[in-house]
């Protein structure tokens, strides 16, 4: 698969079809995704493969109850190693830390569904409760989990338009990237179309008044 497609494909998966995962899939998966950007290659990450049913009840109860990942078979709990990121870059270290993980998250998330598998970005939780439930020394602080299995279900996701989000130089200066967005391709001869109608409503205006 292009890595377009992958994009494109990756959709948030909440229903599971019951079939394991292969443990084996999963280290290829992160030795691949272990690869991301990480401040001053910090790499501050732990990551822990939960696959042990009593754990995974805990740890969806400790995601405000969002006990739809128990049909997911793996959760992969991603920790965030704060000592590291503190010593290294003091006041940003939460920033950075936090960067660091969700960069692994979407390698993560890229690398499973070009495996075919369907995933899930959770990020409501009780950090505490995660903490207890996989062990987690108090030098780590669960960043994200992600939930992974297969699925045949058809998830739909919109995007709000690229001309929405995205200016050029400055925050609101939209206009400058005139051309380059697919709505705004049109948007002179529709201003020039509506400037003649403007015109011709004054008209009509202007002979009903004589
Ligand atoms: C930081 C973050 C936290 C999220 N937390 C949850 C979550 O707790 N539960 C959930 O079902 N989805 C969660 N999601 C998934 C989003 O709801 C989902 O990405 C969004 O609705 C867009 O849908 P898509 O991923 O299919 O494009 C989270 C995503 C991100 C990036």
């Amino acid at each position: 698969m292009e890595l377009r497609e992958v994009i494109l494909r990756r959709r948030t998966y909440t229903k599971y079809l019951e079939k394991k995962v292969n443990p084996k899939l999963v280290t290829d998966i992160l030795n691949v995704a272990i690869h991301a950007p990480s401040s001053g290659n910090m790499q501050n990450w732990n990551i822990v493969l939960v696959d042990d049913d009593d754990k995974k009840k805990q740890i969806a109860q400790a995601c405000l109850e969002q006990m739809w990942m128990l049909q997911a078979p793996m959760y992969i709990v991603i920790l965030n190693k704060k000592p590291d990121m503190k010593r290294m870059f003091g006041v940003k270290a939460n920033m950075f830390g936090v960067q660091n993980c969700a960069a692994l998250a979407q390698n993560i998330l890229l690398l499973a569904t070009e495996e075919g598998l369907a995933s899930c970005w959770v990020g409501s939780f009780d950090k505490d409760a995660v903490s207890r439930v996989v062990n987690a020394p108090p030098t780590q602080e669960p960043q994200i989990i992600i939930t992974l299995g297969y699925s045949n279900d058809n998830p739909r996701s919109t995007r709000v338009p690229l001309d929405k989000v995205c200016c050029f130089n400055e925050c609101g200066d939209r206009m400058k990237g005139y051309g380059l967005f697919p709505l705004q391709k049109h948007m002179g001869p529709i201003k020039k179309e509506s400037k003649g109608l403007l015109n011709k409503v004054k008209n009509m205006f202007k002979k009903d008044n004589k």
